[in-house]
């Protein structure tokens, strides 16, 4: 491809968010992170990404939708790094450019991987904009130096996640999961929850998958997964904000088989035991909440998608 592309050429993705069905966390590691073993599920909420042609070395972000406000469209922007990352490591001697238009529909600092989606959506739409030859695995493997939770949006579907969360093996599950989520007007910052943890639990055991886990999502049963979801970030979550508790009690109280901060908070996640269940819990919340900021999504669904590519 050249510098001589037509301007109207760009490429639409769409990427999922995650909840983790699990999280052990163990001991801080001296370059800032933590050994993780979690669970990741792709559910259906999503951001979209179009990435236009623009002039050589122009990279720029714009985003929009409901959480817009939240989010710097500067160069630190997720989507913006990882457009410039495989210029970088790719790129023709600079004759490539991309504008991104980002539909957010993930929340901001949610605990869903919102901005990594970005990250993973960038990736994605430039590599096909821009014609590069490459493998789902060369993304991820550049997705994991952006940030730990990059790789997962680009895979999708249900996977077990180690080192930084990053190393990840699919799961062969079955079936489908209801999930209502109860967002949060305010976000949580990741590394304040993961400082919060190491103060609370200061000797934390090596992190596992729970086998049980495993099991259960070869069941494909709900009421089975139920008993086996776990977040070792909750209580300091909670902590930081002790509102998350309330929450997480309620979706119990009101019929959820199961009730889970996902990743690092401050969104909850209810498993329930099927659509219906679902859509009555998510009425109650509604109403028990005081807020219209409770989604109903399903699990897994696949990783970060080509909608639509126009030359
Ligand atoms: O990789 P990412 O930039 O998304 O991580 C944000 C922050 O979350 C890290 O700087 C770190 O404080 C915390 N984190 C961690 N251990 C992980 C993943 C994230 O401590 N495995």
């Amino acid at each position: 491809m050249s510098a001589t592309q037509p301007v109207d050429e760009s490429v639409r993705v769409r990427v999922p968010a995650k909840i983790n069905l699990s999280l052990a966390v163990g001991p801080a590691r001296p370059d800032g992170y933590h050994d993780l073993a979690t669970v990741f599920q792709a559910v259906s909420l999503h951001d979209e990404l179009t990435a236009t042609w623009a002039p050589p070395g122009e990279v720029v972000v714009k985003t929009v939708g409901p959480y817009a406000d939240r989010v710097a469209d500067d160069e630190d922007n997720l989507a913006c790094r990882a457009a410039r990352l495989l210029m970088n490591r790719h790129g023709d001697g600079g004759a490539w450019g991309a504008h991104l238009l980002v539909d957010k529909g993930i929340p901001v600092a949610g605990g869903m991987a919102g901005g990594s989606a970005d990250a993973a959506g960038a990736l994605l739409a430039c590599a096909a904009l821009w014609d590069l030859d490459l493998s789902p695995a060369d993304l991820r493997e550049l997705g994991a130096e952006l940030g730990a939770d990059v790789p997962f949006p680009l895979l999708g579907g249900t996977a077990v996640g180690t080192n930084r969360g990053d190393e990840l093996v699919p799961v062969l599950g079955r079936g489908c999961f209801h999930w209502v989520l109860a967002l949060s007007d305010e976000g949580l910052s990741t590394p304040e929850v993961f400082a919060r943890f190491d103060e609370l639990d200061t000797d934390p055991d090596a992190p596992r998958v729970p086998d049980e886990l495993l099991a259960a999502l070869g069941t494909g049963e709900a009421t089975e997964l139920a008993g086996c979801l776990h977040n070792d970030l909750t209580a300091a979550a909670c902590d930081l904000r002790p509102d998350l508790a309330r929450t997480l009690e309620l979706g119990t109280r009101y019929g959820a088989l199961a009730s889970l901060l996902s990743g690092s908070g401050p969104t909850v996640a209810f498993l329930t035991a099927g659509e219906s269940q679902a859509m009555d819990l998510a009425h109650t919340l509604r109403g028990e909440l005081g807020t219209d900021a409770v989604r109903r999504v399903r699990g897994p669904v696949s990783g970060a998608k080509l909608l639509q590519v126009l030359r």
